[in-house]
C-alpha cells in the first residue's frame, strides 16, 4: 500500500510504438497509477450503433501486463460529433439563448434523454469489458457550466413539482408578487438566463429564489447524469466511482454530490504560485466532503498550464511541494495531467511529465521521478491517514451563490475572499482546519468559522447555539444568517440576535479605496474596507471601534459571552491584520495556536496514521530555508533523520518534513 503516483495517460493519441518507451519512463519515476480513457468517448463508439474497442483494449491490456493501477473514464466528458448531428438536443443552449452545434468539450445537455441513453449504454460496455482491470472509475470529467434549453426547462419545473406541493408554496417562496410575477401555471416558468431574469449579467438576478433553484437543480441534473452512469458502472464492478471535482467550483454544489462519490477526487490548478493559502483550505474542503476520509489529488500540472493568460513554470521543487501539501492534506493519490504531452490541439503545450522531446532528463521528468521514488519510500505511513482538526470553517454553496447574486450589497464583496481571509489567518496560525458543510456535526471542534454565511438553513442557528453553550468560540461576520433557505430576509431580530448579542441596525457600503480605521482593543487599529455594519450591542461587549465618518466611536467587532462559550461578530470588511488578531484571540481561547505559527510561509499539518501515530508535515513554501525549534521527538520519514524535541531543524527553501512521533510523544 503507498500512495498512487501517475496520472491522465492518453496514450490513443500517439503511435503504439511510443508506449513501450512511456512505461519504460513510467518505471524510471516510480509511476504506478494511469487514468486511461477520459475523451475516448468518439474512439470507442465511433457510430450510433458501432462500439469498436480496438484501442482501448490495447490501452488498458499494455496498463495492465505493465502491472499498472488503472483508473478508467467513462469518457462521457465530451460527446462524439456524430451523436450532435443526429440528436441536437444533446449540445447544450448558453446563457444567452445560443444552441450550440457539435465542439469543444463538457458541452452535454444533462436532461438530454439521448445523452443519458448513450453515456450509460456506454458506461455499461465499459464496465462489463474491463471491469477486472479497473480499480477506480472515473465518470465523466469536470462537471460544470449550465443548460438553459427546452428541456431543462420541463426538467426544471419537474423538479420544482418535486420539491414544492402547490404552485402557491413556489410563488411565497419565490416572492413573486414582487414585479407581478405570480406564476399560475407551471409552464410559464422558463430558466433564470440573459432572456428573462438577469438584465445585467448572471450575478444579477431579479428574483434569487428561482436563480437558487436554478442553480440547486442544474447541480442535481448534471449529478442525475453522473449516477446514471455510476449504476452502469455498478451492475457489473464494485470498484469506487469518483468524479474530478473542480474545488471551490462555484456552479456546482459538492456538498449535495458527496453522498454518490464513492471517494473525492479533484483537479488542483491554482490562479497562480502565491496560492499555498488557497490550496489548503480547498484540499481542507475536499476532504470535508466525505467527514474527512482522504481523497484523490486527480490532477495537477507538473510544470504549466495552458489555459491561462500567463502560464507561469513551477519553480524548481515546487510541485514536489505541492504535491506533499495535498498529501499533508488529506490526499491519498497524487495525479498528474498530463503523462506525455500530445501533439495538438490545445493541450499541446500543457505542461507533462513526458514532453514532446520524449526525454528522461529534462528538470520536470527527474523531478517527478524524484518525487515517485520518495513516495515509493514512504509507502503506507499516510494511507487512510485522518486529520484532527479542532476547527471548522463552514462553506455553503447556497450563501456563496446568494450573497453575490443580491443587489444592494456591496458588489466588490466575494465570498471566496471573505472565506479565504478568515481561513488564511487559522492557516498562519498552525492550527488544522475542516472545511466543511453547514449540516456537519459540531462536535468536535473548539471553534466554528462561518464567514459570510449570509443564508441561515435548517437547524443551524440552534446548533451553533448549543456549540457556544457548551464552551465552544463562534466567529463570524457581517451579512452573515440575514436569509432563509429561499434567500428572504427574516422579520423581526434574525435568528442568531441572541448568540451574537448584538442588533445590526444598517450598513454603509463604499468603494475599495475608502477605508475607515478599527481600533481593537488591547489590539492594533487596522483597516476596514467595502461594508461596515452599524451595530447595536446588546449583551455582546465592544472589542473594535470605527474612527471615522458619522458613526465613529461605534462597534465594527463584538464578543459575546454565551453560556461557556464566545461569539465574536466582525461587522466590517477588517484587513488581514484584523481579521488575524481576531482569529488568533478566538484560536488562542483554545491554546490552539501553533508553534510555528510566527514563522511566515511554514506550514504546519497533521494527520493521524491508521494506527493513531500523528505525523506533522513541515512545508516551507519560501525561497528560503527556515530554522525551526522542534516541538517533538520522532523521525523524518522523508530523510530518515532522528528529530529532538528543542534541537533545531533546518528546512530548505521549498523543503518538507514529515515527524512522525515517536511513541512517547
Ligand atoms: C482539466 C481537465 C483535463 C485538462 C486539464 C488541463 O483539469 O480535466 O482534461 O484539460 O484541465 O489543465
Ligand atoms: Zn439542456
Amino acid at each position: 500500500m503507498k500512495i498512487h503516483f501517475g496520472g491522465d495517460y492518453n496514450p490513443e493519441q500517439w503511435p503504439e510504438s511510443t508506449w513501450k518507451e512511456d512505461y519504460r519512463l513510467f518505471d524510471t519515476a516510480s509511476i504506478d497509477t494511469v487514468t486511461l480513457g477520459v475523451f475516448t468517448w468518439g474512439l470507442t463508439q465511433p457510430a450510433e450503433d458501432v462500439y469498436d474497442f480496438t484501442v482501448l483494449d490495447a490501452v488498458v491490456a499494455r496498463a495492465v501486463a505493465e502491472g499498472r493501477t488503472i483508473c478508467l473514464a467513462t469518457g462521457t466528458g465530451a460527446h462524439p460529433a456524430w451523436m450532435a448531428r443526429a440528436y441536437p438536443e444533446v449540445t447544450r443552449v448558453d446563457f444567452e439563448g445560443r444552441r450550440h452545434r457539435f465542439g469543444q468539450r463538457h458541452n452535454s445537455c444533462p436532461s438530454s434523454p439521448a445523452f443519458r441513453r448513450f453515456s450509460v449504454a456506454v458506461a455499461d460496455q465499459l464496465a462489463a469489458r474491463y471491469a477486472s482491470a479497473v480499480t477506480a472509475w472515473h465518470v465523466g470529467n469536470e462537471y460544470g457550466g449550465a443548460c438553459y434549453c427546452t428541456l431543462c426547462a420541463a426538467g426544471f419545473r419537474a423538479w420544482l413539482r418535486d420539491r414544492y406541493d402547490s404552485l402557491d408554496a413556489l410563488n411565497d417562496a419565490w416572492y413573486t408578487r414582487f414585479w407581478s410575477h405570480t406564476f399560475g401555471d407551471w409552464d410559464e416558468i422558463e430558466p433564470p438566463n440573459a432572456l428573462t431574469e438577469h438584465w445585467r449579467g448572471p450575478d444579477h438576478t431579479a428574483f434569487q429564489g428561482i436563480t437558487l433553484d436554478y442553480l440547486r437543480f442544474m447541480s442535481d441534473a448534471m449529478l442525475a447524469g453522473y449516477r446514471a452512469e455510476k449504476d452502469a458502472l455498478r451492475r457489473h464492478s464494485p470498484a469506487p466511482v469518483t468524479t474530478n471535482l473542480m474545488g471551490m467550483y462555484k456552479p456546482i454544489d459538492y456538498h449535495r454530490w458527496a453522498p454518490h462519490l464513492d471517494f473525492v477526487s479533484w483537479d488542483n490548478y491554482p490562479p497562480d504560485d502565491t496560492s499555498q493559502a488557497r490550496m489548503a483550505f480547498t484540499h481542507d474542503l475536499m476532504r470535508g466532503l466525505k467527514g474527512g476520509t482522504p481523497f484523490w489529488l486527480m490532477e495537477q500540472t507538473p510544470s504549466i498550464t495552458a489555459s491561462r493568460q500567463v502560464n507561469p513554470l513551477k519553480r524548481p521543487g515546487v510541485m514536489r511541494l505541492w504535491s506533499w501539501q495535498a498529501v499533508a492534506h488529506g490526499a491519498d493519490a497524487v495525479l498528474f495531467f498530463q503523462m506525455r504531452a500530445g501533439r495538438g490541439a490545445c493541450e499541446k503545450y500543457h505542461g507533462a511529465v513526458i514532453g514532446h522531446s520524449g526525454r528522461d532528463d529534462t528538470r520536470v521528468f527527474r523531478e517527478v521521478a524524484a518525487l515517485g521514488a520518495e513516495l515509493s519510500a514512504l509507502g503506507p505511513a499516510t494511507v487512510g491517514a485522518r486529520t484532527p482538526a479542532r476547527v471548522a470553517v463552514l462553506f455553503d454553496w447556497d450563501s456563496w451563490w446568494t450573497l453575490e447574486m443580491t443587489d444592494g450589497l456591496n458588489r466588490h464583496l466575494r465570498y471566496q475572499d471573505i472565506v479565504l481571509a478568515y481561513h488564511r489567518a487559522v492557516w498562519e496560525s498552525g492550527a488544522d482546519v475542516d472545511a466543511v458543510p453547514v449540516t456537519a456535526s459540531l462536535d468536535g471542534y473548539d471553534v466554528v468559522l462561518a464567514p459570510a454565511l449570509h443564508m441561515l438553513k435548517d437547524d443551524l442557528a440552534a446548533r451553533l447555539s448549543s456549540f457556544a453553550a457548551r464552551g465552544g468560540t463562534v466567529v463570524t461576520t457581517f451579512l452573515s444568517g440575514l436569509v432563509d433557505t429561499h434567500a428572504q430576509a427574516f422579520l423581526g431580530d434574525p435568528p442568531l440576535t441572541a448568540l451574537l448579542g448584538i442588533r445590526v441596525s444598517e450598513w454603509d457600503s463604499r468603494d475599495p479605496s475608502v477605508s475607515n480605521p478599527v481600533a481593537l482593543a488591547d489590539g492594533p487599529v487596522v483597516d476596514a474596507r467595502l461594508h461596515f455594519d452599524l451595530i447595536t450591542p446588546l449583551s455582546a461587549v465592544v472589542v473594535g471601534v470605527y474612527g471615522a465618518d458619522f458613526y465613529a466611536g461605534t462597534a465594527a467587532v463584538t464578543r459575546n459571552a454565551f453560556g461557556d462559550g464566545e461569539v465574536w461578530y466582525v461587522g466590517a470588511g477588517l484587513d488581514a491584520a484584523g481579521v488575524s488578531w481576531v482569529v488568533r484571540q478566538a484560536l488562542g481561547r483554545h491554546d490552539l495556536v501553533g508553534p510555528y505559527a510566527d514563522l511566515p510561509g511554514v506550514e504546519t499539518a497533521v494527520r493521524l496514521g491508521t494506527d493513531g501515530t500523528p505525523l506533522l508535515f513541515l512545508l516551507n513554501h519560501h525561497d528560503s530555508a527556515a530554522e525551526i525549534i522542534a516541538d517533538r521527538d520522532g523521525t523524518d520519514l522523508l530523510s530518515g533523520a532522528p528529530v529532538t524535541r528543542g534541537a533545531t531543524i533546518h528546512l530548505a527553501a521549498h523543503d518538507v518534513m514529515i515527524i512522525q512521533s515517536s511513541p512517547r510523544h
